[in-house]
């Protein structure tokens, strides 16, 4: 995907054609200024007081409990670049948004917006990571509120996702189970173990991450099918031809190549024979600048929050097969472009131990 700045008339088509326009400018001053007003009419409850009919401005101040010449700024702002429209007094969410913005529709984001306060802050430390390489850790640093905000932000990107990506994720229909590393909610698991009765999952997961939010709630009627596990995929024991599916859906940005390649090898072992290993990813393509903008800004945002960044699909491939897995073709999905689950097979034929530990 690649951002774009679209004239409106044919002077700016020229402007921009001559190269007049400062775009660093719209780059910057502008995307920063409707990034944070967009965050803050979803925080401010300024979306959900529109709701998806159309108020006038003391309507929506009075409220949402702002200050009504402020609100007229805000929303003045969004209409700007579209989010909102404004006729004969009235305002109103343009109707493409509303399914991201209102908390009526399963697919809004507002919970992600809302982490993003966070990420926001954690963004001020870019110039002093690239000066020192040092990354902020997040995992070891944050505090419960915002463990909270991050697992509840994980949550809403994954649900839909988690969908289509278990409609394209194939199993024996015997396949009884799975692990999710670094599964948050397990929204995943829950959607994989609709699709196959038979399939249980544990989604091992940071202390931290199952301590901040109630995970128990998610699991959506499946009792005793989608459990938790505290723990550390870095440090500890997968075992030992336990499951039929293992999950990595966004966490391998988190780890080095070193941890990625020695957790694919821990993986392999814990699959039974047949069984799958997805490693889930924004993956960077082979050449900076290809595969648009957002594995190469999210590489660089992770890089600075964790310790590694975003991978090319070379690498993962690499640490799979390297574990003795066989690759196979990725599942992309229409709900996140860009994002591909890659999948690696172990053999079907139980190899003795002798030969594994060689
Ligand atoms: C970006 S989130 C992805 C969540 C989920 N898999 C998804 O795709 O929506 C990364 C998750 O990995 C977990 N995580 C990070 N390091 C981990 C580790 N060493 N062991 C287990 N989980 C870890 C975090 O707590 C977080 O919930």
């Amino acid at each position: 995907m690649r951002l774009r700045i679209s004239p409106e008339s044919v002077l700016e088509r020229i402007a921009l054609k001559l190269n007049l326009v400062p775009t660093p400018l719209v780059h910057t001053q502008i995307y920063f200024i409707i990034a944070r007003a967009i965050m803050a009419a979803a925080d401010l409850n300024i979306f959900e007081t529109i709701g998806g009919g159309s108020k006038t401005l003391d309507e929506i101040s009075n409220t949402a409990k702002t200050h009504p010449t402020a609100t007229r700024h805000l929303l003045d702002c969004l209409a700007g670049i579209g989010y909102i429209k404004s006729s004969g007094g009235y305002y109103s969410i343009q109707s493409k948004y509303r399914r991201w913005l209102l908390r009526d529709f399963q697919s809004n984001i507002t919970a992600k917006l809302h982490f993003q306060f966070n990420e926001w802050n954690w963004m001020t430390n870019l110039e002093n990571y690239i000066r020192t390489g040092a990354a902020i850790e997040i995992h070891t640093k944050m505090g419960p509120s915002e463990w909270k905000d991050y697992q509840e932000g994980m949550k809403v990107l994954s649900v839909n996702a988690a969908v289509e990506l278990a409609g394209k994720i194939k199993l024996s229909p015997t396949a009884s189970e799975m692990l999710d590393i670094g599964g948050s909610y397990g929204l995943y698991s829950i959607e994989l173990c609709k699709k196959y009765p038979a399939l249980s999952s544990t989604i091992l997961e940071l202390p931290a991450a199952l301590e901040s939010v109630n995970l128990l709630t998610a699991k959506q009627g499946l009792a005793g099918r989608v459990k938790f596990k505290a723990g550390d995929a870095i440090s500890d024991n997968l075992g030992d031809k336990v499951y039929d599916l293992i999950l990595l859906n966004n966490v391998a940005h988190h780890f080095s190549a070193e941890e990625n390649r020695k957790l694919a090898q821990k993986a392999a072992r814990a699959l039974k024979p047949g069984g799958m290993f997805g490693i889930g990813e924004f993956a960077l393509r082979a050449k900076p600048g290809e595969g648009g903008v957002v594995a190469s800004s999210s590489g660089l945002y992770f890089a600075m929050t964790s310790k590694s960044g975003s991978w090319s699909t070379k690498d993962i491939n690499s640490w799979q097969k390297e574990a003795g897995l066989k690759v196979k073709k990725p599942i992309n999905l229409l709900r996140l472009p860009g994002w591909s689950l890659l999948i690696a097979t172990k053999s079907c034929i139980a190899l003795s131990p002798e030969t594994e530990r060689n």
